[in-house]
């Protein structure tokens, strides 16, 4: 496994590759669910570049960039053993040098929920996800539904500026008790982490409802609502039920509906989502 800090070096080592090469894009701290991304990519292509980059343009000033967890050492013998090819793991001034000053803007699915909450933050990962696509030149990129605002608005960036890569997005992968796999979940404490299964209960929630005939996406808001507020540690930043595809937020779900949360548990900002209406 090659380990490339430079842009430079990353595109050279691509130029001696003719196969095809799935990224997966990820900030490091990994756990299985980044690892479901790779062993696909792995299944799909002929080679496997993961890069491990903590974004700093995607963090707000009052958010955890400094603070968010890194492991090089232990990110470096997970990927190993998923026999990944290249890991590029550039330090910041090698993605945005001195002058850097050109930004992607992706439009109005990135003005709600998450972009609503992270003023600046769909415009830090529409840029640095361009760069790697340009500097890995991928077939296939692999996302997570975790993050399910982000693989639409990837998605939008991709068709829109006519991307030559195609974005592959991944189920959410959960620990037995339902919690969606996260990175921020190690800033959990023991009491935290039991209150923060009250975000997966909700959605199961949601999916309930749906299936005993609930159509009234208010309906669902309100009683996810009063369940997430039951729980004294979550702070509510949005329940939404809204298009699968606009965002919008809807009426009555009558198609493809998602339902995404973020949910303040202590100072711990978790989102979690699921689809209804697809069966
Ligand atoms: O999902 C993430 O880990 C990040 O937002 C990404 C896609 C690697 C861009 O920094």
């Amino acid at each position: 496994m090659k380990v490339i800090e430079t842009a430079a070096g990353m595109k050279r080592a691509r130029r001696q590759e003719s196969g095809s090469v799935g990224l997966v894009p990820t900030m490091g701290y990994l756990h299985k669910g980044h690892l479901s991304l790779v062993s696909r990519a792995r299944q799909e292509n002929d080679r496997v570049v993961v890069s491990v980059f903590v974004n700093p343009t995607q963090f707000g000033p009052s958010e955890d960039f400094v603070r968010y967890p890194r492991d090089t050492e232990r990110d470096l013998a997970m990927l190993a053993r998923e026999e990944v090819d290249v890991v590029f793991m550039p330090p910041v001034e090698e993605v945005y040098p001195n002058g850097f000053n050109t930004s992607v803007e992706v439009g109005e699915v990135t003005e709600r929920l998450e972009g609503a909450c992270r003023p600046g933050h769909f415009r830090g990962v529409a840029t640095v996800v361009n760069k790697l696509f340009n500097i890995v030149q991928p077939n296939r990129a692999y996302f997570g539904q975790k993050d399910a605002q982000q693989a639409i608005v990837i998605k939008r960036m991709v068709t829109d500026l006519d991307m030559n890569v195609e974005v592959v997005v991944m189920p959410t992968m959960r620990e037995e008790d339902g919690l969606a796999m996260s990175s921020r979940n190690v800033y959990l404490n023991g009491e935290e982490r039991h209150a923060a299964l009250v975000l997966s209960r909700s959605l199961q929630q949601a999916s309930d409802l749906h299936k005993r005939g609930e159509r009234s996406a208010e309906g669902v808001r309100r009683a996810m609502t009063a369940l997430i507020e039951a729980e004294k540690l979550a702070e509510i930043d949005y329940v939404s039920v809204a298009d699968a595809s606009t965002l919008a937020e809807l009426d009555t779900i009558a198609g493809p509906a998602l339902v995404s949360i973020a949910v303040r548990i202590g100072k711990t900002r978790l989102i979690d989502n699921t689809i209804l209406g697809t069966d």
